[in-house]
């Protein structure tokens, strides 16, 4: 049982966890390097440390030194060792699909799994490409974990076209091309966040992106040296999301987020809010690690309903549930096109942001791949009390 109360006007100043993508990217990619990296700001959630033991079962040395701070002694590229164990990947789709490109271009065997939810998601779109560099794989019907993987021996180097606007199988992709002689390329038609490119170039490799109409190529020079190169994790914008709609939708708010990360692959949240009438200031711009960073200032705001194109749902698809929630306060109706995505996430995200409206008695409908939600304009300081909300069954 949930209960919610009116809240009070947010204030102050805060820092939010590690970047999730960047955190998980950093334990792998140090580990494919030669010497040691330190890690701090990393984000220790359960996905991430699932990341740290395998990487650490495949060779790699990790070392916890303190909050956030870590280090990695690296088995250097094509020197994984073959792991004695199932690698279990617990609830991380990130981890499992990147790391398939890694399993799938070293030449170990190894077998993946995960929790009831990474069984039931798709893994199809990873192994059909990644079977083109020479690995071999044996799956659960329809391409489901628990997996088997042969890796390639000579891994051929792909050229593939991404039918899936996905950043976890991009990188699947360039990571197994890491160890193939030759050019490994990439095209993506709209393009997802590109922290697998700007990293590994801090580790050394030749990445070279050029842009094709809207969408991007990506070409990789396989068998780089890596070699040992700090990160400092940026603030997820993931996180940030949820302070910032609250301090947007809760009368007399203001805060400052510090240390955000502001990749514009990551940022199409910031650019709804804007349209919606929400004034976010960024300060402090600064590059860290090959990913830009900022601190954001947000303050409460009157907020309209907004149309967000399919084409930017790879920028923001992990935020359509708090988009959502900042839409049923807006004044008139959004429509949020494109999500199917959000159904093959660890819950079908779609449903489950139609059952938090609707358990708040805002009005929705679904239609094809959008979402249509009814904004009751209800905004400080005119808002009514919020009725406490009781959430008895979650879909
Ligand atoms: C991620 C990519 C996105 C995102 C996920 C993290 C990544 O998934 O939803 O939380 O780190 O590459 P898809 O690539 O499946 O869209």
């Amino acid at each position: 049982m949930l209960t919610a109360h009116r809240a009070t006007a947010l204030s102050g100043t805060i820092r939010v966890p590690g970047d999730k993508s960047i955190s998980h990217r950093a334990l792998m990619f140090a580990s494919l390097a030669i010497g040691e990296t330190r890690i701090a700001g990393l984000l220790e959630g359960e996905d991430v440390l699932r990341t740290a033991a395998a990487m650490r079962a495949l060779g790699a040395r990790i070392t916890h030194d303190a909050p956030g701070a870590w280090r990695v002694s690296g088995a250097g590229l094509g020197g994984l060792r073959e792991p004695e164990d199932v690698l279990d990947m617990g609830n991380s789709g990130t981890a499992a699909r990147l790391l398939c490109g890694i399993l799938a271009s070293h030449p170990i065997f190894s077998v993946m799994t995960g929790d009831a939810s990474l069984r039931r998601r798709p893994m199809a779109r990873v192994i059909t490409p990644l079977t083109e560099t020479g690995a071999r794989f044996a799956a659960r019907a329809g391409g489901r974990l628990p997996l088997a993987i042969e890796g390639a021996r000579d891994t051929l180097p792909l050229e593939h076209r991404m039918t899936v606007a996905s950043a976890q199988v991009k990188s699947a992709i360039l990571l197994a091309g890491l160890n193939a002689r030759g050019i490994t390329r990439v095209e993506e038609p709209v393009p997802t966040r590109d922290h697998t490119e700007n990293m590994l170039r801090h580790f050394g490799a030749h990445v070279r992106v050029t842009r094709d109409g809207d969408g991007t190529v990506i070409e990789l020079t396989g068998q780089p040296i890596l070699r040992a190169a700090d990160v400092t994790v940026p603030g997820d914008p993931s996180s940030a999301a949820f302070p910032i709609v609250a301090a947007l939708t809760v009368p007399g708010s203001r805060i400052r987020i510090e240390g955000v990360g502001l990749n514009p692959l990551r940022t199409g949240l910031f650019t709804t809010l804007r349209e919606m009438g929400a004034s976010l200031a960024i300060t402090g711009e600064r590059t860290e690690g090959g990913e830009p960073v900022g601190d954001i200032e947000v303050a409460a705001a009157p907020l309209r309903a907004v149309d967000v194109p399919a084409a930017r749902a790879p920028s923001m698809i992990d935020e359509y549930p708090v988009l959502a929630v900042a839409c049923a306060h807006a004044s008139g109706t959004s429509r949020l096109r494109g999500l199917s995505e959000l159904r093959v996430k660890e819950s079908d995200r779609l449903a489950a942001t139609a059952a938090l409206l609707a358990a708040n008695g805002i009005e929705l409908e679904i239609d094809g791949d959008d979402l249509i939600i009814h904004g009751t304009g209800q905004h400080p300081p005119e808002a009514a009390p919020c009725k406490p909300t009781w959430i008895t069954a979650w879909p």
